[in-house]
């Protein structure tokens, strides 16, 4: 097995494989340091809590990792909170960096002795349809190699080698949610106990907490904004005009630390198989970061690929290795379609005509319905912290 890419999908992969007796090696282009240190999303859902605590990997999340389970939508209507914990399946998120959880899945693989093959950057998958599929590499020093295997993981993100060594039947579903959003890593205590949502028609702000120290905000922003355009004055009168700070109490201001701009848009690759090539995690399907999904489908999805894998190496039983990319393409699709309905219900996206008071109206009566609906509430708490 070769597998690309050292993020949540590989490492919990190659730990899983390497677990199961399964000779592999990961091919990771960037140096250990900066895959141990790589600050992503941080929200882990039940089912993954529940996959790592099944392979013995949840050690780290339960010594540092703190359940959350509310979230407050703040309107021109008001604020509400969803205790969403206690709502639909009672389920939480748990708050572990994901830089942590990362860290936790490199050295145990390590430890284990798996093969990581850092600065090693993967350049195309070649004969996927044939027995002996092979990956030409490029070494720290610049060698060129090439690696064959029985079958190639592609856990290298969106802009990976496994992605460019899709055959042209593969198709690619590209949806750009419309929105764009000023990612503000923020060195001061969360402002709110609670995930924050702010809907407002300057645009969305979002508040998560990272660490007792330091907090995530967000700020809808006009396409092509560079990522140090806005002078921080400006940002914190943003995020107290939008977070409506008068009504509802001041925002814990800090020094900006690190700033990024997302596009909001998904894509999904199908299928996620293709002969001796089989994708997970980013390099299967990206989501808009507004549902807190992050790598929670990458574990799911290299959990599952473990087992079909297992089974079809080890035990001559390719089934589940067939079922592989429909079983995994149920979740993405129902994460899209929860992930857009947020992009939705946050954003006033303006349209081919400019902003649609229709729209506007729409998106007041959605947050109406999930303040005031028990099954609307329900409903949505299923969909949020579950993959
Ligand atoms: N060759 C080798 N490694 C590569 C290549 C390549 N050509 N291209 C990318 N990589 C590596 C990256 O350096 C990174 O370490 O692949 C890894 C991909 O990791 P992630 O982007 O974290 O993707 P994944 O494991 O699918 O996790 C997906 O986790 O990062 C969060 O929220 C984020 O949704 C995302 C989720």
């Amino acid at each position: 097995m070769v597998i690309l890419g050292a993020g949540p999908a590989g490492l919990l992969l190659g730990n899983l494989l390497h677990g199961s007796g399964i000779d592999c090696v990961v091919l990771e282009r960037a140096d250990r340091g900066h895959v141990r240190t790589r600050a992503r999303a941080g929200f882990l859902a039940a089912n993954t809590v529940r996959v790592l605590e099944r392979h013995g990997l949840a050690d780290g999340l339960h010594r540092a990792g703190r359940a959350h389970g509310t979230c407050e939508f703040r309107t021109e209507d008001g604020r509400f909170r969803l205790d969403y914990g206690r709502l639909g399946r009672g389920e939480r998120h748990t708050v572990y960096p994901q830089q942590e959880l990362v860290t936790d899945l490199l050295n145990r693989f390590l430890d284990a002795g798996g093969r990581i093959r850092f600065e090693t950057e993967a350049l195309a998958v070649h004969d996927a349809d044939g027995p002996h599929p092979t990956v030409t590499a490029r070494e720290p020093d610049g060698r060129p190699t090439r690696w064959r295997a029985r079958y190639v993981a592609g856990c290298d993100g969106r802009h990976g080698a496994a992605r460019r060594s899709l055959p042209p039947g593969a198709l690619r579903h590209r949806h750009d949610h419309g929105a764009t959003w000023l990612g503000l890593l923020v060195q001061a205590p969360p402002s709110l106990d609670a995930v924050g949502y702010a809907v407002h028609r300057r645009g969305f702000a979002g508040h998560m907490a990272r660490t007792a120290e330091v907090t995530r905000y967000y700020l809808q922003c006009d396409r092509g904004t560079p990522a140090d355009a806005w002078p921080e004055e400006r940002i914190w009168h943003e995020l107290d005009v939008r977070m409506r700070a008068a009504d509802h109490g001041p925002l814990h201001r800090g020094p900006v630390v690190h700033r990024t701009v997302v596009d909001l848009d998904s894509d999904v690759v199908e299928p996620l198989r293709h002969g001796a090539l089989l994708l997970a995690g980013d390099a299967a399907s990206v989501l808009s970061p507004s549902a807190a999904k992050g790598a929670n489908l990458a574990v799911l999805e290299a959990e599952l690929l473990a087992e079909a894998l297992v089974d079809d190496l080890a035990h001559g039983d390719p089934r589940a290795l067939d079922q592989y990319s429909r079983r995994c393409l149920a979740h993405i699709w129902r994460a899209q379609e929860f992930s857009h309905w947020m992009v939705r219900l946050l954003h006033a996206v303006p349209g081919p005509y400019g902003r649609s008071p229709f729209e506007d109206s729409l998106r007041r009566a959605r947050l109406e319905s999930l303040r005031t609906s028990r099954t609307h509430q329900d409903w949505f708490a299923e969909n949020y912290v579950g993959v």
